[in-house]
């Protein structure tokens, strides 16, 4: 039987795109329309986000409707557009005033009304368009007062009576806390007592804490994570609700959307590879090469990153790692990404001190990012934590091995290489530190110095499988039993 399923997500690619949250929200949406549900995904129509490259329609009844959040007046609008190579439809919540910003995510004081505002729209809709959805699935914090919203605000409407939520954790580490002081702008008045309380005594409110006490059910994107997030390690002070939660909470790794992500397919690519024809993806490599102006020769292993440079990301342990290697090894590395100054200096230094083989570009490029992963021979990935994290399960399909830190669901997809069996996929190291990383870099070289061994790795990950089609009806899963 099909479902109805609102899906809330504050990204959504290739619409807009900061990180994973985009491409996952995306892509289980199109799988969820293709398993034949009637899914419709929200998301704020950024001024980023390309008109004409997304035509979009204005959907009637829902123009210019007002919407108080709080002492605040707003005045929104609805478009929508299909969702690229699906049949999905997508929402969009156009309210200039809020989202017409250079960037999606900003430092602005009025953050949370951003996404109070855009969850609270949300919900309107559906009741303007009499549309009752029987799935509520949030993600992140950004959209995490939904299932509160729908037992406190919206109590008594008969539409949502049978709605059950879903919040999807995809980074535990940002919480979207904002000041008590700001306690109106949730409108729970005598409800207030359902917000938590030893938080607000503290003086904060934080989104992400009433996602996880209010929703149905809780994912988080990888089993590993799912256990990660309830210990005091990993939990970033939610660990107790999560803990409280804990048989409401379940671990599924996200999936990848081989449409896009594919060396067979790849759009941006001008030559297509397969696990039979990796002389193209050499070939690849060399005219990567020259056009990054590299003056390594194309036997020299080249190692890659794209991320983004936050500190979750480990970029840390690359800081002495990483010219160790590079002063005494044979290898070119290329970077990708932007964020955090201290980062960004370390990269462009270190592309400083050794010219011809590293190269930093700053910045957000998706035609870079999908050459990196065909071009590269390795992927890093030395996270402190990660969710999930995709490039890695990119990289395995692009023949690039994953070196990882055993974290999250890095830990799930990749499977360190062992020369005996000839089994395994990648480079998996254990310490956060960066004796551990030279460690694994020095083990990758040294099995790329075995073609041999390096092509079985190459090829044991090609062949590994992570689609939607195996992940996304884990989802269905949790969606039937919460409407049963
Ligand atoms: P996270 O969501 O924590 O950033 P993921 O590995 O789940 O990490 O997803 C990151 C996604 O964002 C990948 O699709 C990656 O290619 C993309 N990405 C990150 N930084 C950049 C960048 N600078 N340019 C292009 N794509 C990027
Ligand atoms: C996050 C996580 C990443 C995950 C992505 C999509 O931002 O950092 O590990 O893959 O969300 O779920």
């Amino acid at each position: 039987m099909s479902l109805s399923v609102c899906m809330l997500a504050a990204e959504v690619a290739p619409l807009s795109k900061t990180g994973g949250l985009a491409d996952v929200a995306g892509a289980l949406a199109k799988y969820l329309a293709a398993d034949g549900h009637d899914v419709r995904l929200f998301t704020p129509l950024y001024a980023s986000i390309d008109r004409t490259k997304f035509p979009m329609q204005p959907v009637e009844g829902l123009q210019q409707v007002p919407l108080r959040i709080g002492p605040h007046q707003y005045v929104y609008s609805v478009v929508t557009t299909r969702l690229p190579g699906s049949d999905a439809l997508v929402y969009l919540i156009d309210c200039p005033v809020l989202f017409a910003r250079p960037v999606i995510y900003t430092t602005d004081p009025d953050e949370h009304l951003r996404f109070l505002a855009f969850t609270r729209a949300v919900l309107v809709t559906c009741q303007r368009m009499q549309w009752a959805p029987q799935i509520l699935h949030c993600n992140d914090w950004h959209t995490a007062f939904a299932p509160l919203f729908v037992k406190a605000l919206f109590e008594g409407e008969a539409l949502f009576a049978h709605t059950r939520s879903v919040l999807t954790i995809h980074n535990v580490g940002y919480q979207g806390i904002f000041s008590a002081a700001a306690a109106a702008d949730l409108d729970l008045g005598s409800r207030s007592y359902l917000l938590h309380q030893d938080d607000l005594r503290a003086g904060n409110i934080n989104p992400l804490r009433h996602g996880i006490l209010y929703a149905d059910a809780i994912t988080t994107v990888s089993p590993t994570h799912a256990l990660e997030i309830c210990t005091d390690e990993y939990g970033m002070g939610l660990q107790d609700s999560l803990r409280m939660r804990r048989s409401a909470l379940t671990g599924i790794l996200n999936g990848v959307d081989y449409h896009v992500w594919d060396p067979r397919n790849d759009r941006y690519l001008p030559e297509h590879y397969d696990p039979s024809s990796l002389s193209i993806k050499a070939g690849l490599k060399s005219a990567f090469i020259e056009r990054l102006g590299l003056t390594i020769p194309v036997t020299t292993p080249l190692a890659g990153v794209v991320s983004r440079l936050a500190s979750q990301k480990g970029i840390d342990l690359m800081f002495e790692s990483l010219p160790q290697v590079l002063e005494w090894r044979d290898l070119g590395f290329v970077a990708l990404g932007s964020g955090d100054a201290q980062y960004e200096r370390f990269l462009a230094e270190l592309a400083q001190s050794f010219p011809g083989r590293v190269v930093f570009r700053r910045g957000y490029d998706d035609e870079l990012s999908h050459w990196i992963e065909a071009a590269c021979d390795m992927f890093l990935m030395p996270s402190m934590y990660e969710p999930c994290g995709l490039n890695q399960m990119y990289s395995l399909r692009y023949g690039t091995v994953p070196i990882v830190r055993r974290t999250g669901g890095l830990a799930d997809s990749v499977e360190h290489y062992d020369a005996d069996s000839g089994q395994g996929t990648g480079i998996v190291f254990d310490d956060f530190n960066s004796e551990a990383l030279e460690w694994a870099l020095n083990m990758a070289l040294d099995l790329y110095a075995e073609p041999a061994q390096w092509t079985r790795m190459v090829r044991n990950g090609m062949a590994k499988d992570f689609s939607w089609e195996r992940q996304g009806g884990k989802y269905v899963q949790i969606y039937r039993e919460l409407s049963r």
